[in-house]
């Protein structure tokens, strides 16, 4: 028996009940997408949460989002449906780490992805997203820069910039299982389409892309009219929301391994069974929170530039 509408029925009532706001990323499988208040990129998410009045803000994404929603929301109840959807990457530099590494580099300003800890963004002068990393490394008046924790977007951006961007070895594990040779072939089999990528993804991918760009980003090119089929090089949950917005319009995954399986952890029932228990909660501590805050608030300033 199909389950799915009466989840979504009891989700919808008691979204009421709680004055409940749902968050979605572009990852989150097509059954979530389809209940979200708003789904998005980071960025997105990040400005959505920043002007909510709900009361309470039901993230379907990991837990960094959560962690950033309840840094710029401290008074909402902030609810992230698995505990355990966090982001590998996010987790490949701790707040002691880029201690160190500020005292290698003194007096470099620090740009932390927007898929850090709390804790790091605390450590940071500004975050970004993929939607904006060159616009805030172009905003810093500074010739050199440490950038943590993604090398991959951090070397794409350092191609753009002037700037010398000091790198950490993070990565995200989805991202680095789109090959070159998953686009070359489908170039050959595709020859009309166009290929955009994540810029997660590796230098040796990214130099065969026709468009690098974020989530919505990727969303906003296929909604273009000259836009008929796109390659697709990045998780494939976004296929989900290309296609429902897009019909008729030819969408291919560059690799079907790209999935990212913590942002598969949350799923219709786990939705219910937060916002019936009103829990687990995403809360971060107020000494880390102000300063995360001052380097989420300077991202937000810039904006979107992707
Ligand atoms: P964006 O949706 O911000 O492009 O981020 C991709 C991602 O990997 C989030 O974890
Ligand atoms: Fe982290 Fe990559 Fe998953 Fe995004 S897709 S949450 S960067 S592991």
């Amino acid at each position: 028996m199909d389950r799915q509408p009466e989840l979504t029925g009891k989700i919808m009532k008691l979204k009421k009940e709680r004055n409940a706001v749902i968050l979605a990323h572009n990852y989150q499988l097509g059954e979530i997408q389809d209940i979200a208040d708003f789904v998005g990129d980071s960025l997105d998410l990040s400005q959505k949460a920043a002007k909510t009045d709900a009361a309470v803000i039901v993230f379907c994404g990991v837990h960094f989002m959560a962690e950033t929603a309840s840094i710029l929301c401290p008074d909402k109840t902030v609810l992230l449906p698995d505990e355990h959807a966090g982001c590998p990457m996010a987790n490949m530099i701790t707040a002691p780490q880029l201690r160190d590494r500020k005292k290698e580099y003194p007096g470099a300003p620090v740009v932390c992805y927007i898929n850090s800890s709390a804790a790091v963004k605390a450590e940071s002068d500004i975050c970004c997203t993929s939607a904006n990393a060159l616009g805030v490394v172009e905003s810093i008046n500074a010739g050199e820069i440490i950038f943590v924790p993604d090398q991959y977007l951090g070397h794409y951006v350092s191609t753009k910039t002037s700037k010398k961007l000091i790198l950490w070895p993070g990565f995200c594990p989805t991202h680095a299982r789109i090959m070159p040779e998953n686009i070359i072939k489908l170039r050959h089999q595709f020859p009309e389409a166009k290929v955009v990528v994540h810029p997660e993804c590796r230098p040796d991918v990214i130099a065969l892309a026709d468009e690098v760009l974020s989530t919505s980003g990727m969303i906003k090119f296929a909604g273009r009219e000259d836009v008929n089929e796109v390659i697709v090089g990045t998780e494939m949950g976004i296929i989900h929301r290309l296609n429902k917005e897009n019909p008729g319009k030819k969408f291919i995954p560059v690799s079907e391994q790209a999935i990212c399986p913590n942002m598969k952890l949350i799923t219709l029932e786990k939705v219910l069974w937060s916002l019936e228990e009103m829990s687990p909660k995403v809360k971060v501590a107020e000494k880390v929170r102000v300063k995360a805050k001052a380097a989420v608030d300077r991202m937000l300033a810039v904006g979107r530039s992707a």
